[in-house]
Formats: structure tokens, sequence, C-alpha cells
């Protein structure tokens, strides 16, 4: 990708540039660590309760079990007063129906970057307070039955995941952040239908063919990047209320695939369409923060995808506009955008 030239419009400062990184889960337990808490030098004790030998388990805080990178290769016995479990960079293959057979408390559980192909049906089916189930970087190759309800946080990116059941996520009315990027399937069916307190969904790096059904009301930022969708439906936008963040590029759109004023909705902050094969600038809000259309086949620039030449009081919040590696230079760009595209402060062509 060639950046011609940099056009710059107005000096403004770059505010916020793209979406909030997700949270630090591991914020105050972590720290608990980072201080010097001497955990390698506890072993099972007769304050905390029992502890497998190669785990960690500090008896200041005895629901809290550390196993992980101790090059395990299978989930060792958790014992019930366990609301914590770190598990990460082991070993694992499997998680057998029994693994956590008493461990019914757990809050957060965290398994990934091990090497688990196979879960047991009943694995986590009792966990009744379940939260936080991390994993990611596994080897699955579908999602697990029976995943509990209480999930708030359900990360199982980096597998190898073909399937996604319709009745995958159901009941899970506090899900609120979904990894699924980096994976084998080609639909989703309808798994995301009733996720209604859903804000994060990631899906890039699959073979979607088409945008997921039933995307959840709640979102707020939807990540469909590097997959196989040509088209978009109509109205996509229509249904959410605090859609904030739309990423779809390395895709397959082409023009004919994008209704008209399918992204003319307000709220939106930032939406990524490089590398695709559009040939026209779709029509965005005016309330749109950061535009990507670098690496299409964009021919024109049109200034009344951006600005109502009607009204042309009503400027464009646009801050950022990428529009390198297509057809156009900047002689193609009119001197009448400098009003209407007053906050930009970077266009790039
Ligand atoms: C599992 O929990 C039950 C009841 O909480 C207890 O009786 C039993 O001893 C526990 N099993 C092990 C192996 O600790
Ligand atoms: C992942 O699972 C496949 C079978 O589905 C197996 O052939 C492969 O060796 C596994 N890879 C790792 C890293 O465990
Ligand atoms: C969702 O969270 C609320 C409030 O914490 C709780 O009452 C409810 O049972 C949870 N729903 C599920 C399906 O766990
Ligand atoms: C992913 O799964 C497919 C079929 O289930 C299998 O052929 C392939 O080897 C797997 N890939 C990896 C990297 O394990
Ligand atoms: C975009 O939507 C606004 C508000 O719904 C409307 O006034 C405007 O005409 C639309 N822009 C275009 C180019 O159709
Ligand atoms: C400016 O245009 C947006 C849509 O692009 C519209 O929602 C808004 O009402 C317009 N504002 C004014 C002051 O006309």
């Amino acid at each position: 990708m060639r950046l011609a030239a940099v056009l710059l419009l107005l000096l403004g400062t770059l505010l916020g540039l793209g979406a909030p990184q997700h949270n630090d889960p591991f914020l105050w337990l972590g720290s608990l660590r980072s201080r010097g808490y001497p955990l390698g030098s506890l072993q099972a004790d007769n304050t905390g309760g029992e502890c497998p030998a190669e785990c960690d388990c500090p008896p200041t805080f005895p629901v809290a079990m550390y196993c992980d990178n101790r090059g395990m290769k299978s989930v060792p016995f958790v014992p019930s007063r366990m609301k914590y479990v770190y598990l990460q960079h082991n070993q694992i293959t499997a998680v057998p129906d029994d693994a956590f057979a008493n461990a019914t408390n757990l809050v957060w559980l965290m398994l990934h970057e091990n090497h688990i192909a196979s879960v047991g049906k009943k694995a986590f089916a009792k966990m009744a307070s379940l939260d936080r189930l991390y994993l990611n970087h596994n080897n699955l190759s579908k999602v697990p039955a029976n995943l509990p309800s209480s999930l708030r946080d359900l990360r199982l990116e980096h597998n190898n995941i073909t399937k996604v059941p319709p009745s995958a996520f159901a009941g899970m009315d506090n899900l609120t952040i979904l990894l699924l990027n980096d994976n084998s399937f080609q639909d989703m069916g309808a798994a995301l239908k009733g996720l209604s307190s859903l804000t994060l969904l990631d899906v890039s790096g699959n073979q979607l063919k088409k945008v997921p059904e039933g995307l959840p009301e709640m979102l707020h930022q939807l990540y469909l990047e590097s997959n196989a969708i040509d088209s978009i439906p109509n109205n996509f936008l229509g249904h959410f209320t605090q859609l904030q963040y739309v990423r779809m590029a390395h895709n397959q759109l082409t023009d004919k695939g994008i209704p008209a004023n399918v992204f003319n909705v307000s709220g939106l902050v930032e939406l990524d369409l490089s590398f695709n094969k559009l040939e026209r600038i779709p029509t965005v809000s005016t309330t749109l923060e950061h535009l990507y259309l670098q690496a299409n086949q964009i021919k024109e620039f049109s200034l009344g995808s951006f600005c109502s030449v009607v009204d042309v009081m009503n400027f464009s919040k646009l801050k950022v506009l990428r529009l390198d590696g297509n057809e156009i230079s900047l002689q193609d760009v009119p001197t009448e955008s400098a009003l209407c595209l007053r906050m930009a402060a970077e266009i790039a062509v």
C-alpha cells in the first residue's frame, strides 16, 4: 500500500484512535503477584486448606489456585473452596467430565494456551457461578456443550472450531464478551439470538460468507474482519442502540453488496471497510469519526458521501479518513471538502 499523500486539512488533536482494548482480567489478583508476594514458596498448608503440590494456593487468598506455566498435562484436583483457578499455559489436552467434579463454586476458570482438543459434555455443567471461562488458544473443534448460562466473558478465539451449534450460548443472558475470532466456521446459524447483554462480539478470522443473523441489540463493538462476506443486509445497523465500532476489513464487499444509506446511521464512531472491493465511497453519517477505506478500488471522491449537498453547515465529524491504495489522488479531492470535513486531522489519499 503506497501512501501517496497526506493532506492536512486542519491541525486538530487526534483523539481516541481505535476501540478500547479488552480489559485486563487479572487486575487485582495479578497485582497480588507482581507486588512480590512469595507465591513460589507456598505449598499445601494448614491454614488455607489442601492444594495440589504443583500449584500455589496463597493462604491469605484461599479461594485462588495458581497452576499456570507448570508443564501440566492434565487438570489437577480442584478443591471445592476454589473460586479463581489459573491453569493457562500448560500442556493439558483434555477436560474430562469429572475434571472439576468438586469445583462447583468457580467464578474464573483460565484454561487458555493449552492443547485442549476434547471437553466432556458435563465438564462445566455444574458451575452455576462461573463468570469467566477462557479456552482461547487451544485445539477445540467445536464449542463445548453445556456451558454455564451464568457466563459473562467467554473466550474461544484461536481454536479450530468448525461448527457453532444453535444452542451453544443458550440462556446466557449476562454474556457481555464473546470472542470467537480465528477459528474455522462458515456460519453461526441463530446461535447469537437472545444474547441480550452482549456488547463485544469478535468473529473475525473465520470463513463467514454473510453477516451473522440475530446480532444482539446491545452490541457496542462488532468485529467481522478477515472473512468472506460480500454483502450487507438491508438496514443492517438499524436495530442497534449502542453500536460504535464496526470492523469489516479484508472481506469481499462490493458496491452492489452495500444497500444505500446502510452506514448512514448516527452513533457509529469507527467504520473499517479497508481491503475490500469498493469502487465508491459509501454514504456515512456526519457523526462518524474514523473511516478506513484504504486498499479498495475507489475511483472518485464523492463529497456527498460525507456531507449533505443541501445543508453544508451540517459538517462531518470525521477525524481520520484513509483512502490510500485506491484509484484516486490528491487532485480528486475538491477544495469544498475543507468546509465539510473541517474536523479531519488526517486524510490520506
Ligand atoms: C468433594 O466434595 C464433597 C462435598 O463437598 C466432599 O465430601 C468430598 O470429600 C470432596 N472430594 C474430595 C476428593 O475432596
Ligand atoms: C489438534 O487436534 C488435531 C486433531 O483434530 C491433531 O491432529 C493435532 O495434533 C492437535 N494439535 C495439537 C497442537 O495438539
Ligand atoms: C444474570 O445476572 C443477574 C444479576 O447478577 C442474576 O440475577 C441472574 O441470575 C444472571 N443470569 C444468569 C442466566 O445467570
Ligand atoms: C482443524 O480441524 C480440521 C477438521 O476438523 C482438521 O482437518 C485440521 O487438521 C484441524 N487443524 C488443526 C490446525 O488442528
Ligand atoms: C443520511 O441520513 C440523514 C438522516 O437520516 C439524512 O438526512 C441524509 O439525507 C442521509 N444522507 C444521504 C446522503 O442520503
Ligand atoms: C445533520 O445530519 C445528520 C445526519 O447526517 C442528522 O441526523 C442531523 O439531524 C443533522 N443536523 C442538523 C442540525 O441538521
